[in-house]
């Protein structure tokens, strides 16, 4: 039999029905960040009301749920992650109507939707904040936050020995001399969760997102809310890390299980299986697990996955790793390749492996290559996917943006960890043509390179072949066969040729050749779908190099 198969025409599977409950064990979320997915108003920067006009290409992906970055009331000190108001949609993003519009009419599409909650620390323009500030020392509002007098002679020196994650300390001094902390920017002052006004406050937030109709939450910084009493130095250390960190006093504290078992009765309060996903970044997915106990919350990030380069021993190590430490928990493993805080991973895997912060182009077909090849495998693993908007597009990072374009409050601060997020923000293409490329008539708060039509919604939309018809293909198989996917169930590894990682599920074989080279192996079935075309003669396959290609078996 010779069986040619173009990379991106799905083979006809039966559809069977999901079961109705537990949607989110196995569900693909594409993560929207507002600021530059769609422009309604043309003041060149995204909208709620853009969104909204979008939500019929969503569905048409193929996605189960969308998560939004935040859109509350904030001065943009950290592209929203600094809430001055987390009841309050921020005018540049529309209105709590506009919201209201964007839930309604994703629930009439079949599609949910996760908010963003940022409870570690609030904006320096929070009432709560200012009022703090304002009032001096003996302000009751200063104990919902980590206000310390300084060390030295004077109280020059900070309270403790912590960095901020973006560079600098992790304390800021207020006029009136008192330091208050920050892991992350000066503007965004960490609560005291030990306070029970904030606990409450939260509480309350929780049910008015619930109470608009909300499927869910992303929480932000979800392992840094409680900090070792007396706020210990860190001594010998790692300085603050996102990730690989050993245990700190200021990340991954015990204390913050009792806050998600709180949040978990109240969810559950509320009908329609609504979600919690954590952002957790631990040394360890044994560590991770501990979020998603069956009483506390339902996902957590795998920022393992997203980490690991693209080598095949890596990847089976952490792909085994992640189901063993889901499976004591009973959560569903989640896998992740980009978001809005990393180099997008066609940018990634375009360069040799060098963690999440790439500052250069790399070998961009390469990276592309590997990166929908990622991707297949992605889609391929039981549990849950996240997908980062533009990456259906095959969207590289901007690795050239000028200085004075950067907004990254990390890229300011000298020595931060992160510094160069604003290359995976740059506003999507949409179409060929245009100011922004379809994605408003205002132009764009972040410029858009040369070329990036060519990489647009239009410019792929019905192209065989094209990353975006990859992903329709990708994700409407995944939809109708149920191998893929669902959660629970093993992955049984076959070891077929060295650099290739190969692995079956029910009715379903995958093959990725992490390789640069072509290796012949026996075909394990009929070609589903590739991510580059593939040829199957006899029984045997050529898998090229960098090629993830799916199978149906018997
Ligand atoms: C999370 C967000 C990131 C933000 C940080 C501080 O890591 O994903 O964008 O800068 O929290 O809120």
């Amino acid at each position: 039999m010779n069986q040619q198969h173009p990379m991106d025409e799905p083979v006809a599977l039966a559809t069977t029905t999901r079961e109705p409950t537990d949607w989110w064990r196995d569900a693909v979320i594409y993560q929207v960040y507002p600021r530059s997915f769609a422009d309604s108003d043309g003041d060149g920067t995204g909208d709620l009301e853009g969104i909204r006009r979008r939500l019929p290409y969503l569905k048409g992906l193929g996605v189960d749920a969308v998560w939004l970055s935040p859109f509350y009331a904030s001065p943009q000190a950290d592209g929203g992650y600094d809430v001055a108001d987390y009841r309050a949609v921020d005018p540049m993003y529309g209105t709590l109507l506009d919201a209201d519009a964007l839930i309604t009419d994703a629930h009439a599409l079949g599609l949910r939707i996760i908010v963003d909650l940022v409870p570690n620390h609030s904006s320096d323009q929070h009432e709560w904040f200012r009022r703090a500030v304002e009032e001096g020392p003996g302000s009751p509002l200063r104990d919902r936050y980590h206000f310390r007098p300084g060390k030295g002679v004077d109280g020059e020196l900070p309270p403790n020995d912590w960095e901020s994650v973006f560079g600098g300390p992790a304390w800021t001094r207020a006029a009136d001399g008192a330091w208050f902390l920050h892991l992350f920017a000066p503007e965004q002052p960490d609560f005291n969760w030990e306070h029970p006004a904030v606990a409450d406050e939260f509480r309350s937030i929780l049910r008015f997102w619930l109470d608009m109709g909300v499927d869910g939450f992303r929480i932000d910084v979800a392992h840094g809310l409680v900090k070792a009493e007396g706020l210990p130095d860190l001594g010998g250390h790692d300085q603050l890390k996102l990730l690989g960190n050993d245990v700190t006093p200021f990340f991954d504290q015990d204390g913050v299980h009792e806050i998600y078992r709180t949040w978990r009765r109240i969810l559950d309060e509320y009908d329609g299986e609504r979600i919690f996903v954590a952002e957790a970044w631990t040394p360890t997915v044994e560590r991770t697990a501990n979020y998603v106990r069956p009483d506390e919350l339902h996902q957590a990030f795998n920022f393992q996955y997203l980490s690991t380069p693209w080598d095949a021993a890596a990847l089976r190590r952490i792909v085994d790793a992640s189901l063993d430490a889901m499976r004591p928990v009973g959560a569903p493993a989640t896998w992740v390749l980009s978001n809005h805080d990393v180099t997008r991973h066609a940018t990634r895997f375009a360069n040799p492996p060098g963690g999440t912060q790439i500052r250069t182009p790399g070998d961009r077909e390469l990276g592309l290559r590997r990166a929908r090849a990622a991707t297949l495998l992605m889609l391929a693993l039981p549990g849950s996917a996240y997908v980062y908007q533009g990456e259906e597009l095959g969207l590289p990072d901007v690795t050239d943006l000028p200085d004075e374009a950067r907004q990254d409050p990390s890229f300011f601060r000298a020595e931060g960890q992160d510094g160069f997020r604003d290359g995976c923000r740059v506003p999507i293409p949409w179409t060929r043509t245009g100011s922004s490329y379809g994605f408003g008539d205002g132009g764009s708060w972040l410029p858009q390179p040369d070329g990036w039509g060519e990489l647009s919604v239009e410019a792929q939309t019905g192209v065989p072949g094209s990353t975006l018809e990859l992903y329709r293909s990708a994700l409407a198989l995944r939809r109708a066969q149920p191998g893929l996917g669902a959660g629970g169930d093993p992955v049984w590894w076959d070891d077929v040729s060295e650099g290739v990682l190969a692995f079956e599920r029910p009715g379903f074989a995958c093959t990725v050749n992490v390789t640069g080279a072509p290796v012949r192996i026996p075909a394990p079935g009929t070609v589903l779908l590739a991510s580059s075309p593939v040829e199957a003669t006899d029984g045997e396959i050529e898998l090229p190099g960098d090629t993830t290609v799916w199978w149906a078996t018997a």
